[in-house]
């Protein structure tokens, strides 16, 4: 059934790219149709798709749009560059395709390789990783690395799917994740459309389930995995680490090699930093004092040495094995 919540769907027959609005759910499942790659750039950016492969997968369909549409291939490769600073796999998809492009390829092509590959590597990731997964362990996860993350299965959420369908039994955990909802309306959404059983708690709540025993490991997706494997996720990924590491719990991180940064160091990725009003208001009514302004980092980092284990489409990396 998760092979059906594809997030991402390109129509041969118009040209188009057709997109799950993920700021609509989970009361709504509606789609948003992108006709050139300006429409993409404001999808990426507006977080109507989002997850780092998934961001990377409708980059790729953007500069296809671009070529379609007679653009101009430079400026709509630094137009979608620019809509999101994090998650690596933007810019190596971005990359692919401006590649394909000079050398005489199509860039459809090489979007749709790109599309196709990411399903088979999120299917390997989830079955790989499912061997971590013992019969009636409870997985606490955060912000959404699912299939709506990713072009099908996700990441840390392919690796419960896998278990899952193995006939494990399993309690899934999802934090809300606070501000964007990722793991409330997301996580929640797609799992429970699944039938894995999910329950839903506030971030600040994790450490609590933690000391009371109810966490048998952690599992995260990435947006950027460095060559030390400190792994660049959604912000509170750190507090998690920090907790479990306390708490003596594996903390397990999920991620293609299309998320892996080999060429730069900590002090070179930009964090992105988002509109403060994602935190001064929940739906659309002001929770902060009028004059006091707020801090929303949408990214943290996580250094190696509190990661027991990074899932690839490859294997296992385990970062403090020496
Ligand atoms: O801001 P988002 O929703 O794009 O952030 C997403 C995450 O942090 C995910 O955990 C990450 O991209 C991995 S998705 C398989």
């Amino acid at each position: 059934m998760d092979k059906d919540l594809r997030p991402i769907i390109w129509d041969d027959e118009n040209n188009q790219l057709i997109l799950i609005d993920q700021r609509k759910l989970p009361n709504s499942l509606e789609y948003f149709t992108c006709k050139d790659y300006n429409d993409v750039a404001f999808a990426i950016k507006d977080m109507v798709v989002r997850g780092a492969p998934a961001i990377g997968v409708s980059a790729a369909y953007g500069m296809a749009l671009a070529e379609l549409n007679d653009d101009n291939i430079e400026k709509a490769y630094e137009q979608l560059k620019n809509t999101r600073p994090t998650a690596v796999n933007l810019f190596w998809a971005l990359d692919r395709c401006i590649n394909a492009y000079k050398s005489n390829k199509s860039i459809l092509d090489e979007a749709k390789k790109i599309h196709e590959e990411d399903i088979e590597v999120c299917r390997k990731i989830g079955q790989i990783g499912e061997k971590i997964i013992d019969d009636g362990d409870t997985i606490l996860t955060h912000c959404n690395a699912g299939a709506l993350a990713t072009s099908a299965y996700g990441t840390a959420l392919s690796v419960i799917r896998f278990a899952h369908y193995n006939n494990k039994k399993i309690n899934v955990i999802a934090d809300e994740t606070r501000p964007r909802l990722q793991g409330a309306k997301l996580t929640a959404f797609e799992l429970n459309y699944e039938g894995i059983p999910v329950k839903v708690i506030s971030d600040n709540t994790a450490g609590f389930l933690m000391k009371k025993g109810m966490i048998d490991k952690i599992i995260v997706g990435a947006d950027r995995v460095l060559k030390d494997y400190t792994v660049f996720n959604k912000i509170g990924t750190y507090s998690l680490a920090v907790l479990a590491k306390y708490h003596n719990i594996p903390f397990y991180v999920a991620a293609p090699y299309s998320t892996f940064d080999f060429k730069n160091d900590l002090e070179d990725i930009v964090i992105e930093e988002r509109d403060e009003k994602e935190v001064i208001y929940i739906d659309g009514v002001r929770i902060i004092p009028e004059g006091v302004s707020a801090y929303n980092y949408a990214f943290d980092s996580t250094p190696p040495e509190l990661i027991a284990g990074i899932i690839t489409e490859k294997g296992i990396i385990y970062p403090n094995e020496k």
